[in-house]
């Protein structure tokens, strides 16, 4: 029995002695002497064993033993535990620079709207706007495109079902309209923007794509000016040395052209572009039509203007050399960083 002191003592020795420096020999430390199954339970367990007069004196020093390898072991663990976290905050090193932001990069059509924009203001032309969701009227009737004008079927769009006559813009020209409804002449806009088609029926065609729409309104405004003005920009745009304007129709023009611009047949390349040809087609174009001035409130006998209307995405691919046109749509940050440099 004296044993079982003397165990007591040894194990309050040791206890006080342990130096558990790790996170492993402190845990080793608790289960050896805290645990369970541990040296204190089981000192515990000989108190049957001790005679009753002893049996106090006994509990005292099991507690005493208990609590102080309870306080040791709290004392150590917050210790321990300030440590790892001093070491964790040392490695934020909060002077190291911080991780660069992804700096994007325009995208192809874009850039090739900037180009076409940047063309048209230095001479003269200034950039309008007009709404995406747009209405009948300046969509089409004002265009010179009334209900059942077969001209319709051509542009099938998006309606918005909870306000009738709404519908997604087919094209840029009702940024005409716009335009002429509330400014006077002179009046020379470039209105560069998104457009929608109901194009479901060839998966090779999209949805949504952008043009950009040119409008010239002035007294004694002529067609000479309309092909010296497509020359410019054709000049400037693509460096082609001359163009060709086709016949054509569009409602709202009168007379309506197509305008090629000249490639030639010198590279494999350009002849297989033109079909052989040497000619590129660009846009439509045409004399406004006086129906549409008046519709739009300008006084027929008085102005005159030009307009035009061209697509984006696939000018994009003739300028970069884009062989697939669901590249501009896809949106491939890898596709999409070859273009950082082009501003
Ligand atoms: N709006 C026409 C289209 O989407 C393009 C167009 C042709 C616009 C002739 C014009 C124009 O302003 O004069 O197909």
């Amino acid at each position: 029995m004296s044993d079982i002191f003397e165990t007591v003592r040894l194990t309050l020795q040791a206890i006080e002695s342990a130096t558990p420096d790790t996170s492993d020999a402190l845990e080793q430390f608790r289960i050896q002497y805290l645990g369970t199954k541990g040296e204190i339970k089981a000192l515990m367990e000989e108190m049957r064993t001790i005679p009753n007069e002893r049996k106090k004196e006994f509990g005292q020093l099991i507690n005493a033993l208990k609590q102080g390898a309870e306080e040791k072991y709290q004392h150590l663990k917050a210790i321990q535990d300030a440590l790892a976290e001093n070491a964790a905050a040392a490695q934020f090193d909060l002077t190291a620079p911080g991780e660069p932001l992804a700096l994007g990069s325009r995208h192809p059509v874009a850039v090739t709207l900037n180009r076409i924009v940047d063309i048209f203001t230095r001479i003269g032309f200034s950039v309008a706007d007009g709404p995406e969701i747009e209405d009948d009227w300046h969509n089409f009737t004002s265009m010179n495109t009334p209900e059942d004008h077969p001209a319709r079927d051509m542009q099938d769009t998006f309606y918005v079902v909870d306000a009738p006559g709404m519908l997604l813009r087919t094209h840029t020209s009702p940024v005409q309209a716009r335009v002429m409804e509330n400014r006077k002449p002179p009046i020379r806009i470039i209105a560069p923007g998104r457009v929608y088609r109901n194009e479901t029926i060839s998966t090779r065609s999209h949805c949504q794509f952008h043009q950009v729409e040119g409008l010239y309104i002035d007294e004694g405004v002529s067609f000479a000016d309309l092909k010296q003005t497509l020359l410019y920009f054709a000049q400037e745009m693509f460096g082609a040395p001359k163009i060709r304007l086709r016949p054509s129709f569009f409602p709202f023009t009168e007379p309506s052209a197509e305008m090629d611009i000249w490639l030639g047949t010198d590279t494999e390349k350009n002849y297989r572009l033109t079909k052989g040809t040497g000619w590129l087609e660009i846009l439509g174009c045409g004399m406004v039509d006086p129906q549409v001035l008046e519709n739009c409130g300008i006084d027929a006998t008085k102005y005159s203007g030009f307009a035009f209307g061209m697509g984006i995405e696939r000018q994009t691919l003739r300028l970069y050399e884009i062989g697939d046109i669901r590249l501009v749509f896809e949106n491939d940050v890898r596709f999409l960083r070859q273009f950082s440099a082009a501003l």
